[in-house]
């Protein structure tokens, strides 16, 4: 019988949409699940694309299915469960052959999966996967870390089955160990803040102009078609279009406020806190998930201290749609501005080479956060490879001076009429601080030299570093 080109572990929905697009873009692939069951349940559902699935039964009979050495994607629940799932499929593999977990796991743990096989004839392949269960059955973005004979073994088949932008494929191999998952996390620390930004801007619309939710609609509609064009954006409008089939009345009305989150963004930001680097739009949307789940705290805060009037105005002259569609691209900007100043500085911290233009790239299409957006990001990144940040790029400094204005001007008054914008905030005073060349930490530089005589540079370059209140000077 014909070999496998590949085999997938794991035929929940993830994995079973990910098994009918490897096999409908013509690969031969290996499926086997814990409950044999489910494995036949998945084969017989599979049509036409059965002649390219081997269903297996037991770990021997799948191992044996597949063309050494053996690529085998692990689409299980991130955490123990996969290390389980590896323990049990080493005794079984041989030289060369690739454990691919494709789940959203933490790149530490990547990193330490692929050092615990370093010294055996095994390797690892720490892959994120971005587009929810649509993109896994019909194009993904792909995010590979690895190593490189490793990524050539399973190019052909993922460059078959990933998303493509005009006709190029969203997948890359991004460097070593846990590159690959490490980009999906920012990737979904960016998604947190660009869905957060979203929600601030309904939020306006809602609560600070009236508007129904059919309204808002239509203008995320019109936003769609415009510089904001996006698949959030896209699925924005057709949610607040979305009627609740039990109360006939918006859906989006029905539902409660209070997000989940199962902690890539949050890792997003751990790690930007561990590297020195700021991230204040990603932080600031994390922070508001959390704060929306503390649902009764909130309403009994708000008997305390009474809604706000929530009365939003802009400026004489203002076009409040075009206002608030500015506001939020350069509040996007922002957040994206971060999550890559993120992942450059953790390219020199792990030693990746992340390839900043190829990751703008291969999030162009398949993934949560596809955008034309993106494309103009690869476009800036290729032209100035070396530019210290996304704000400072020549493409996007005209883009920051033409929009910056619309975000302060929008997030003004939602601050004056109590409407909270964190995330706005945060991308309009990372921006403000960003471009202020004489900042205020010469205040904080001072304080600390004051109670723990921690010296401090100056601006003349003197050799004096301690202030003339004496070292330790602190009474208490
Ligand atoms: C993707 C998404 C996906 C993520 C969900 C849920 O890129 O396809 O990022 O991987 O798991 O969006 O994330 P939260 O539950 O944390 O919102």
């Amino acid at each position: 019988m014909e070999k496998a080109e590949i085999g997938l572990i794991g035929l929940a929905v993830m994995g079973s949409n990910l098994a009918l697009n490897i096999a409908e873009k013509g690969n031969k692939i290996a499926v086997f699940n814990r409950t044999p069951e489910k494995t036949d349940e998945f084969y017989e559902s599979a049509g036409d694309l059965k002649k390219q699935i081997i269903p297996c039964k037991t770990i021997d009979e799948f191992v044996e299915a597949i063309r050494p050495p053996r690529p085998i994607i692990i689409m299980i629940k991130a955490g123990e469960a996969v290390d389980q799932q590896m323990e049990a499929l080493r005794p079984h593999l041989g030289d060369g052959d690739i454990m691919i977990d494709a789940g959203n796991a933490n790149f530490r743990d990547t990193i330490a999966r692929f050092d615990r096989l370093k010294d055996s004839k095994l390797t690892f392949i720490g892959m994120g996967v971005s587009g929810g269960e649509e993109g896994a059955r019909h194009g993904p973005s792909i995010m590979v870390g690895g190593t490189e004979d490793s990524w050539k073994r399973v190019e052909k088949v993922l460059t078959s089955i990933a998303a493509k932008y005009n006709g190029e494929p969203c997948v890359a191999w991004l460097g070593n160990d846990g590159a690959g998952h490490f980009v999906k996390t920012i990737h979904n620390g960016i998604e947190y803040a660009d869905m957060q930004m979203i929600g601030e801007i309904y939020g306006i619309l809602r609560d600070g102009l009236g508007k129904s939710a059919s309204e808002i609609s239509k203008i995320f509609g019109s936003w769609n078609k415009g510089r904001l064009n996006s698949y959030l954006i896209e699925i924005t409008e057709k949610v607040l279009a979305a009627e609740d089939p039990v109360t006939k009345t918006p859906m989006v009305d029905i539902i409660l406020d209070k997000a989940g989150q199962k902690g890539t963004g949050k890792w997003s930001v751990i790690e930007a806190q561990n590297m020195g680097i700021p991230a204040t739009a990603i932080e600031a949307a994390v922070a508001a998930r959390s704060l929306s789940a503390l649902k009764s705290e909130r309403e009994a805060a708000q008997k305390i201290f009474g809604a706000s009037d929530y009365s939003f105005s802009l400026p004489d002259g203002s076009n409040l749609e075009k206002d608030l569609e500015l506001a939020l691209f350069a509040a996007k900007i922002g957040a994206y501005a971060q999550g890559f100043a993120v992942m450059a500085e953790a390219s020199r911290e792990f030693g990746w080479s992340l390839p900043m233009p190829v990751i703008a790239k291969i999030w162009r299409a398949g993934c949560i956060i596809r955008s034309q957006f993106l494309d103009e990001i690869t476009k800036a990144f290729t032209d100035a490879p070396d530019a210290a940040n996304l704000i400072v790029t020549p493409a996007f400094s005209a883009m920051v001076k033409e929009s910056v204005p619309a975000l302060r001007r929008v997030t003004a008054a939602a601050l004056s009429a109590g409407l909270p914008v964190p995330a706005l905030a945060s991308a309009l005073t990372y921006f403000d601080a960003y471009r202020q060349g004489r900042g205020t930490a010469n205040l904080i530089q001072a304080q600390r030299d004051f109670f723990g005589a921690h010296g401090f540079d100056r601006v003349d370059g003197k050799d004096f570093h301690h202030g003339p209140w004496g070292s330790g000077a602190a009474t208490f």
